[in-house]
């Protein structure tokens, strides 16, 4: 998710936080806006584009204030455009917030405010919040803190937020959940940022807000912190140690790294208000319109590139299983020169990370004259992908700076689970028992993953022993195959080492004269269908003097007796392995690669989005 910057004090607010937003420029984002007080009133301006764009077209405005807000937005729910853009207002004029996040619950609250007679002018989920506050406080009996931190109460959600009213040229109110929020300490002065990017220069005294926090700021008063439920709370004031270049990547050494470690919240936003174990429920709202298209698909297809296409293996197994929908799995790049056969009860689905990779989007574009039903899976809200496709689900896993993809396709991974357990369920190809226990599942994964990440000092000692490697096979069945692929990618995109994924099986048939006592295999050999098998694989390769680091399910006894090393994942329904199988294959290759002085976060030769053929 984005950036937010405020300011209150003596300076030029406006130029404070426009400087803020440069500085969080590197988070990616769409559009960009700033609202200032001034004499009563607040100016607001929101541009679609970078921040350039927003510092030109405010370039003849009136932009004095001592109190601004401004932000970065990473849209996900409405298009990148000059009204989506934040800050957004309640329907006085009154009240301005940005906001950071995913409000869960926004279709119910929206609803319920229309019913109040309230109009949106946005598509945002954010928008609902402002008109909440707004409802809360004109009956003029609470404060707008209160009234602040009343609505909140009602929000279900994610969220970073700072809101400023007309009325009062003292005041920010500041509050957070699950969305990383800032309040730097200065001079007669104040700030709150996303990160400390855009404090660090102005003052090293920071509280970072914890979660259910909410801050009341005015210079007057100073800085007071109370949770939502209106206990007080002793703000936590530390000094900030980090440099400015360190603080970008959250005080990770890469954004890859940070990006791996982002994986539990990314892939808990991705699944956000989009399932319910209580109801026994998957909703996915973008493909509402076109479920049936998919519950009579004849067949799936599958078009995407690299990791993406790899997620799509994934998929192919998860929607064969849960929905028996017969897929096929396309490179993108083939799929437009083959001329294909596409029938219109065909289903496609785009899988991209940037949304404008040349040849997905080519594909697509041949499927759709075809009369395919055309799905989209796509990080980038507004890409060009996610606009040519009838419908689609966003990944919500924020921008990802790294070449190599990661939490990305993890997340594309947690919508394709998702999207087949709601599909098979509508079918009733899955059990309900085997449904409710498969969303338990799901849900317990961002905190098993947790614990997978406490894994990387080991995985850095495996690393270390075979950084100098001049090849490396990847090896897994079933469901497992394609983190073969993907760890092999891994590895050879960003430490240059030659690097082959094989179905385990598929080593007899010839990789396996490969095998010496130089060749690394990495084995993902979890307790699941095929476990018997995958030791015999091992068995196999270790008969060569083959070296054997295997990735196995906590409490594993006969793997462990038989790999050279191993790392252990939490157990989980082998259908969820690959969410929490990739992640030593992604700290394994990021090692590595660090240990052979490669570029981790730009290789050579790649590119974040290939918008060329
Ligand atoms: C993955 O690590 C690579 N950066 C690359 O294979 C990437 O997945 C591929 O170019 C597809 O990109 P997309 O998901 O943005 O379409
Ligand atoms: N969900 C909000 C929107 O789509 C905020 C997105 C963000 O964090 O930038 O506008």
């Amino acid at each position: 998710m984005c950036g937010i910057v405020a300011y209150l004090g003596e300076k030029n607010a406006y130029e404070v936080v426009i400087k803020g937003l440069q500085r969080l420029e590197y988070r990616g984002y769409d559009s960009s806006g700033v609202a200032i007080h001034k004499d009563k009133s607040v100016n607001i301006y929101k541009q679609k584009g970078k921040v350039q764009d927003l510092i030109d077209f405010a370039s003849d405005k009136d932009t004095n204030g001592n109190l601004a807000i401004g932000h970065t937005r990473w849209a996900t729910h409405g298009l990148p455009n000059n009204v989506n853009a934040h800050p957004h207002q309640s329907s006085n004029g009154k009240i301005s917030l940005v906001h950071n996040g995913i409000i869960e619950n926004y279709s119910v609250l929206k609803k319920e405010l229309e019913q109040r007679g309230y109009k949106f002018l946005s598509e945002t989920d954010t928008e609902v919040l402002v008109h909440l506050i707004g409802d809360i406080h004109k009956n003029g009996k609470q404060s707008l803190f209160d009234s602040v931190r009343l609505a909140l109460n009602e929000v279900i959600g994610a969220y970073a937020i700072v809101v400023i009213s007309d009325e009062n040229p003292d005041e920010l109110i500041a509050a957070r959940k699950s969305s990383p929020l800032v309040v730097g300490l200065g001079q007669g002065e104040y700030f709150c940022a996303s990160d400390a990017t855009p404090i660090i220069e102005y003052t090293k005294n920071v509280v970072y807000l914890e979660d259910g926090e909410i801050a009341h700021i005015s210079l007057k008063n100073g800085l007071k912190l109370k949770t939502i439920g209106n206990q007080n709370k002793t703000p936590y004031i530390q000094e900030l140690e980090m440099h400015l270049e360190a603080l970008e990547k959250g005080g990770y050494e890469h954004f890859m790294l940070k990006e791996i470690y982002e994986q539990p919240k990314s892939i808990l936003d991705s699944m956000r208000g989009r399932f319910s174990i209580s109801q026994g429920k998957v909703v996915l709202g973008g493909i509402l319109d076109y479920e049936e298209k998919l519950i009579n698909a004849k067949r799936l297809i599958f078009v995407a590139c690299g990791t993406s296409w790899h997620a799509g293996l994934v998929g192919e197994y998860l929607f064969e299983e849960i929905a028996r929908i017969p897929v096929e799995v396309e490179y993108a790049s083939e799929f437009r020169y083959r001329n294909p056969i596409i029938n219109e009860d065909d289903v496609v689905i785009a899988i991209s990370q940037s949304g404008e990779t040349a040849d997905t989007l080519a594909a697509i574009k041949i499927a759709k004259e075809r009369k395919a039903t055309l799905i989209g899976i796509c990080n980038v809200v507004g890409s060009s992908i996610s606009r040519e496709t009838h419908c689609g689900s966003y990944t919500h896993a924020g921008p990802e700076i790294g070449v190599a993809s990661t939490k990305a396709f993890t997340a594309q991974v947690t919508i394709l689970t998702l999207m087949a357990m709601m599909i098979g369920r509508r079918k009733g190809t899955i059990t309900n028992e085997r449904f409710n226990r498969l969303l338990v599942e799901l849900n317990a994964i961002p905190e098993k993953l947790k614990t997978v990440l406490k894994e990387n000092d080991l995985i850095e000692k495996i690393a270390k022993i075979y950084h100098k490697s001049t090849n490396a096979l990847y090896l897994g069945r079933g469901i497992n195959f394609p983190l073969a692929l993907e760890g092999a990618l891994k590895l050879k995109e960003i430490s240059y080492i030659h690097a082959e994924g094989y179905p385990a099986a598929e080593m007899k048939h010839g990789p396996i004269a490969l095998i010496d006592e130089e060749m690394p295999v990495f084995v993902i050999a979890t307790k699941d269908s095929s476990y018997e098998k995958i030791v015999s694989n091992i068995q196999e390769v270790k008969a060569r003097k083959g070296k054997v680091i295997a990735i196995v399910s906590h409490g594993d006894k006969e793997v462990k007796k038989i790999a050279n090393h191993y790392i252990e994942i939490p157990k989980c329904d082998e259908l969820l392995v690959p969410l929490l199988a990739t992640v030593p294959l992604q700290l394994l290759s990021y090692h590595i690669a660090l240990m052979r002085e490669c570029n981790v976060d730009q290789p050579r030769n790649l590119a974040k989005s290939v918008t060329v053929e």
